[in-house]
């Protein structure tokens, strides 16, 4: 697991002025996507945890236009050439599939990065329920990401019929 510049600058601050400021430890993990099922989409993505939060940011390019699946899923495989090894979406509360900002949702749910005329998309934003560890029930490092041929449409369950699997990377601490 990576710890930024700011957590060694809080450990040389005194400890208790470090346990006021919660939001200055920031962990972070990383995945780099490879293509699948004969496309060329590839990227980094990179996870920081900020308190309860997690901010998501990085590129991927290399797709088609418009709005791809994005998820989390549960085993960290990427060996397969359609990414079916790894599994369904991370899921450990045992809920349905949903939107990233739905109650009920999966854990891994994302939703959708929006790719432009270049079929670039860059990503940078928040999400709730995962954490940038190996240890806790919605930890998410050694588990994959995939970027989906299709749109998640947040409701067929479980998949969100995003189609295919066309980007695959493991979630390294
Ligand atoms: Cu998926
Ligand atoms: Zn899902």
């Amino acid at each position: 697991m990576k710890k930024s510049v700011l957590t060694v600058a809080c450990g040389a601050l005194l400890v208790a002025g470090c346990a006021g400021t919660q939001e200055q430890m920031e962990v972070s993990a990383v995945a780099l996507l490879q293509p699948r099922s004969g496309s060329s989409v590839t990227g980094t993505v990179k996870f920081t945890q900020i308190g309860d939060v997690i901010r998501i940011t990085g590129e991927i390019t290399g797709h088609t236009k418009g709005p791809k699946g994005f998820h989390i899923h549960e085993k960290g495989d990427c060996s397969d050439d359609k990414g079916m090894s790894t599994g369904g979406h991370f899921n450990p509360h045992k809920h349905k599939h949903g939107g990233p900002y739905d109650p009920v949702k999966h854990a891994g749910d994302l939703g959708n990065l929006v790719f432009n005329d270049q079929g670039v998309s860059k990503i940078n934003f928040t999400v709730g329920d995962i954490s940038v560890s190996r240890d806790t029930p919605n930890g998410i490092i050694g588990r994959a990401v995939i970027v989906h041929a299709g749109v998640d449409d947040f409701t067929t369950d479980p998949t969100g019929n995003a189609g295919g699997r066309v980007a695959c990377g493991v979630i390294q601490g």
